[in-house]
């Protein structure tokens, strides 16, 4: 018997243990062929020698059954072993894609208003003449129209040439206070180095209670957003002309190629023109049938803040595909 013992300690796979599984326990293995001498044994050893078979038995399957569990727990460990992946393994065909410069700096400027409580609103780029112009204080045949270059459709339909058609919705399905940004595509009939048909805007809203809103409070949010976004520039405030605010004012931010000394971007001027802002006009807020609140609005171009940001001279290039371009922003 010991003979076993020592066959089941050094066995070294699992194939060997099913063998000697079948030599002891098999139909014609050894235990059997000990019980079988049974027959032989006088009476009064019969019961001792029983005994020690049956001790013998247990002890074997016990020990069998050990070994078996040590073997396969082995051969899994040389299993994992054999079949791992080093994830870390350089691999020169892994390619990863990222946003379009665009778009990433799209996302930081709505990051900045949503972290400042504005809610993102969108609209669709198909619009009316009524939401696009009429609402925004630009009746028909007035000459503010020209300032925006419009594709149309038929019967009073056109793409939107900026988003404040957004702003004009909100307004009309919800109520104040308003503290909303609109970021989408916009569609201007359009051509040249710094103008492309399609390009895209963060247009922004608030409107409170009348007397709530001043511009000092445009000025605040403006500074701060433009310095979060080109970091310390200067920023001056210009009075201007949009017919859906009153006043109004264009803001400039010190030049970022030249610090303001004065080069080819900025036409030698020292400053480079990033929005449009003022305190929305009341004939705004009569279309929509707003009373007794007051509201400020800006709007820009997030291709000019992508092209200042990256330094990038030519706005047409950032439409053409060109992946050389690309994939210096991923
Ligand atoms: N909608 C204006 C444009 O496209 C930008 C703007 C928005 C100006 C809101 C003032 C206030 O030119």
């Amino acid at each position: 018997m010991k003979e076993w013992y020592e066959k089941i300690d050094s066995a070294a796979s699992l194939e060997q243990i099913e063998e000697i599984r079948i030599a002891v326990f098999g139909k014609k293995g050894i235990l059997a062929a000990e019980f079988a001498k049974m027959k032989q044994i006088p009476n009064e050893e019969k019961a001792a020698f029983a005994k020690e078979l049956n001790e013998h038995k247990q002890k074997l399957n016990e020990a069998l059954g050990m070994k078996k569990e040590e073997l396969a727990l082995k051969a899994l460990e040389e299993a994992m072993k054999a079949e791992a992946i080093d994830v870390t393994l350089y691999s020169p065909k892994s390619a990863s894609g990222a946003l379009h410069p665009v778009m990433q700096t799209m996302d930081r400027i709505v990051e900045y208003f949503v972290s400042m409580n504005f809610s993102v609103q969108t609209g669709g780029m198909v619009e009316d003449d009524f939401h696009n112009f009429e609402a925004l204080n630009l009746p028909k045949y007035h000459p503010a129209r020209d300032m925006q270059d419009t594709f149309y459709f038929k019967d009073e339909m056109l793409l939107r040439t900026h988003t404040s058609p957004v702003q004009i919705r909100t307004m009309r399905s919800t109520t104040p206070p308003i503290r909303m940004i609109a970021p989408g595509a916009v569609f201007r009939r359009d051509y040249d180095l710094t103008h492309t048909p399609m390009f895209h805007q963060v247009e922004g809203l608030l409107v409170d209670k009348e007397g709530k809103v001043s511009f000092a409070n445009l000025k605040f949010i403006l500074e701060d957003f433009l310095k979060y976004m080109f970091g310390e520039v200067d920023v001056r405030f210009r009075p201007s002309f949009f017919p859906f605010t009153e006043p109004s004012a264009e803001v400039d931010i010190s030049c970022v190629f030249c610090k303001g000394e004065g080069c080819r971007v900025c036409s030698h001027t020292g400053w480079l023109e990033v929005l449009g802002c003022g305190i929305v006009d009341p004939n705004v807020f009569e279309a929509v049938g707003y009373k007794n609140v007051s509201g400020y609005a800006f709007g820009l171009g997030v291709e000019r803040f992508a092209m200042l940001i990256h330094r990038i001279g030519d706005l047409r290039s950032l439409f053409e595909g060109d992946m050389k371009l690309l994939e210096q922003f991923a």
